[in-house]
C-alpha cells in the first residue's frame, strides 16, 4: 500500500487527478471505477478541465460507479447518475454507451446486481477504481457488519451513513435508506485502487485502515490485501 500524505483537500485533489490522467495516458481504453460523494468532486474537476483543454482524452474509456441509491430514479437531482453527469460525464464528454451505473430503479434488482458483476467482467475488469471512504470505513456502500458481500448486492444503509449523506437532502427523512453496490470482489478485483480522504471525520477511518490489520467492522481495511492499492489523504484525515 502506498500512502501519499497531502497538505489539504486541493493538493489531494491534484494528486488524485494526475494518477487517473497517468492510467488513461498509458491505456487510452482503459475501465474507470468511479465513485461519488464530497470526496472526488475536486479530482474531477481537474479532470473536466483537463479534458476541456484538450489536455486528456477520454473518449475511449469505460466506466463503473459504485453504487446508487434503491428506490431512486436516474433523474432525480440527489441520484448518483444526476451527481456523475453534472461532475464529470457532460464535461468530460463521455459517451453514454460507455458509462454503467448499477439501477435504483430496476424492477429486478437482484438480476441487475447479477448482470453489473458480469458487465464488469465482460469489459476485462476495472484498471483504477476511485474510492472514498466513510466515516464508518464504507468503501462504496459496503457498510461494516459481521458480513461482507463479494457480489453486487443491497444494501440496508447504517444510520451513520443516512446522517452523513442527510446534507444532500432537504432532510434526513428523505435520504434513502437502501441502496445497489458494487461489493468487496469487484473493488479487490480493480487492477490499482485509488482511496482519497480528507477532513478529520475520517480520521478514524483512515488510522483503521492504515493500522494494517482486517476487519469487516471497518470494510476499508481489507485494501490492506490489496497489491497495487494507492491512499490519497490530506492532514487533517491522517492526523484527526
Ligand atoms: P464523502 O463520502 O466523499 O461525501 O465524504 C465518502 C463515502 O461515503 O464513501
Amino acid at each position: 500500500m502506498r500512502v501519499y500524505l497531502c497538505k489539504n483537500y486541493e493538493e489531494m485533489s491534484d494528486l488524485a487527478a494526475k494518477t487517473v490522467l497517468s492510467q488513461v495516458l498509458l491505456k487510452p481504453e482503459s475501465v474507470l471505477g468511479l465513485a461519488t460523494g464530497s470526496t472526488p468532486v475536486g479530482m474531477y474537476e481537474r479532470l473536466c478541465r483537463a479534458a476541456e483543454a484538450g489536455e486528456a482524452d477520454f473518449s475511449r474509456i469505460t466506466t463503473f460507479n459504485l453504487d446508487e441509491y434503491l428506490g431512486i430514479e436516474p433523474e432525480n437531482e440527489q441520484s448518483y447518475h444526476s451527481f456523475m453527469k453534472k461532475n464529470f460525464f457532460t464535461r468530460a464528454k463521455i459517451k453514454a454507451e460507455s458509462i454503467h451505473m448499477p439501477s435504483g430503479s430496476s424492477e429486478d434488482a437482484l438480476a441487475e446486481c447479477t448482470a453489473y458483476d458480469e458487465a464488469i467482467a465482460a469489459a476485462g475488469g476495472i484498471d483504477i477504481q476511485v474510492l472514498g471512504i466513510g466515516q464508518n470505513g464504507h468503501i462504496g456502500f459496503n457498510e461494516p457488519g459481521a458480513e461482507l458481500s463479494s457480489g453486487t448486492h443491497i444494501v440496508e444503509l447504517t444510520e451513520s451513513t443516512i446522517r452523513a449523506n442527510a446534507r444532500f437532502f432537504e432532510n434526513e427523512a428523505l435520504v434513502p435508506k437502501k441502496a445497489i453496490t458494487m461489493g468487496m470482489r469487484s473493488i479487490m478485483l480493480a487492477k490499482t485502487v485509488m482511496l482519497m480522504a480528507s477532513g478529520k471525520e475520517k480520521h478514524e477511518a483512515l488510522s483503521g485502515l492504515l493500522s494494517g490489520k482486517i476487519t469487516t467492522s471497518n470494510p476499508s481495511t481489507m485494501l490492506n490485501m490489496h497489491p497495487n492499492a494507492i491512499i490519497i489523504c490530506d492532514e487533517e484525515a491522517y492526523n484527526g
